[in-house]
């Protein structure tokens, strides 16, 4: 996939980008009317497209059983922000009744990364799986695996490598590396393993750029006749910038937050974080500020401020040059460390239920 299409920085002042995205790649639009209680990433257009929506909007609406699937690369020892949205929409099917399955990608991160398997489960087992219970989701109710360890997947993966060629791998990625093709054939196998005791729709909440294995996930599923998949579902978000404004789910230490940043390094990142301000002090009073092209306001909307009457009239605030820079970024610091000081307590807390019951 060409980057330069589908890379972009800022969520809301590029809307023809990502419409360009969806028509380019054949996406659904994703309408926030379809699904009930929304959450913010939902009601803020941060969530913007997918594919087979319907089926899963009619699961939620009439209770009808589905699932949510996603898997997470244990590449660093640390959880970028961009992880929290992922796990955040996990979080919200989960709440409207999906059987959720959460995966470590360790054989991934093995074969494209580098990553040690025995590394990979340490880190999973100790910050990430842990990460993702204090960020709400149910414990009991997660089945969470490391793609290692799950013998359905990988049979799977090697069952359905019959159903794709060479050629397609070409035209869906580009270029088709052995340890890529391996990668996708079980990533395809994860998304479409939980049908395999029983048919029903799923959906997996991805970034734009894992799109490609949906693709596939879709082809395969509906050559391999004899499963009797019902094509798995998609759902996809914007991405992340980091605080400097840098494409993509910049991961770099310096212009990221991460779970269980210190209140130091979160004053530090949140100080030089790009905003939509004007030069001097007077130019903003007079002028205003632009919300749709500022890191913080990006932090508010993603994470931050969950009621929407006061994120718009900060925004407006900030567009009338009544709020500065310096009063965005104390506000966020302030909502950030309260945050992140909630947070360490859950988090340590499920590290210890996730210890039990991994034990
Ligand atoms: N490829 C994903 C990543 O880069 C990880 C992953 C593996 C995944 N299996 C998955 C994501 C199944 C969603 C669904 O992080």
């Amino acid at each position: 996939m060409n980057e330069k299409e589908i890379i972009d920085p800022w969520s809301s002042n590029l809307p023809e980008n990502y419409r360009d995205i969806i028509n380019n790649f054949g996406l659904e639009k994703f309408n926030v009317h379809d699904f009930p209680e929304p959450n913010l990433l939902m009601r803020r257009g941060i969530i913007f497209a997918g594919r087979g929506l319907g089926i899963i909007s009619k699961s939620i609406k009439q209770k009808k059983k589905f699932y949510i699937l996603t898997g997470i690369m244990p590449t660093a020892d640390k959880v970028h922000f961009g992880t929290k949205s992922v796990i955040d929409m996990a979080v919200y099917f989960q709440k409207h009744g999906a059987e959720t399955y959460v995966l470590v990608a360790d054989l991934e991160a093995a074969a494209t990364r580098g990553v040690d398997l025995q590394t990979a489960k340490k880190r999973a087992l100790e910050i990430h799986i842990p990460c993702y219970v204090a960020l709400g989701l149910d414990l009991k109710k997660t089945k969470f695996y490391f793609q290692s360890s799950n013998q359905d997947v990988t049979n799977l993966a090697f069952e359905i490598s019959n159903k794709a060629t060479l050629n397609e791998y070409k035209a869906i990625y580009g270029n088709a590396e052995p340890s890529r093709i391996m990668s996708s054939l079980l990533q395809v196998a994860d998304i479409l393993h939980p049908q395999l005791k029983e048919q029903m729709p799923g959906i997996i909440p991805i970034g734009i750029d894992q799109d490609p294995h949906m693709r596939l996930a879709r082809d395969i599923a509906s050559r391999a006749s004899k499963f009797k998949f019902i094509l798995p579902s998609s759902i996809n978000h914007k991405f992340v910038p980091s605080l400097t404004g840098d494409l993509k789910m910049s991961k770099s230490e310096g212009n990221s937050l991460f779970l269980l940043d210190s209140d130091k390094e979160i004053k530090d990142k949140i100080s030089k974080a790009l905003t939509g301000g004007q030069k001097t002090l007077k130019e903003q009073k007079e002028l205003g500020g632009n919300p749709d092209k500022d890191m913080i306001f990006e932090l508010f909307r993603q994470h931050l401020i969950e009621n929407d009457s006061e994120l718009k009239k900060r925004e407006e605030d900030y567009r009338n040059g009544k709020i500065l820079d310096s009063e965005n970024k104390e506000y966020a610091t302030k909502l950030l460390i309260e945050f992140m000081n909630d947070f360490r307590k859950k988090f340590e807390k499920a590290q210890k239920e996730v210890k039990k019951s991994f034990d």
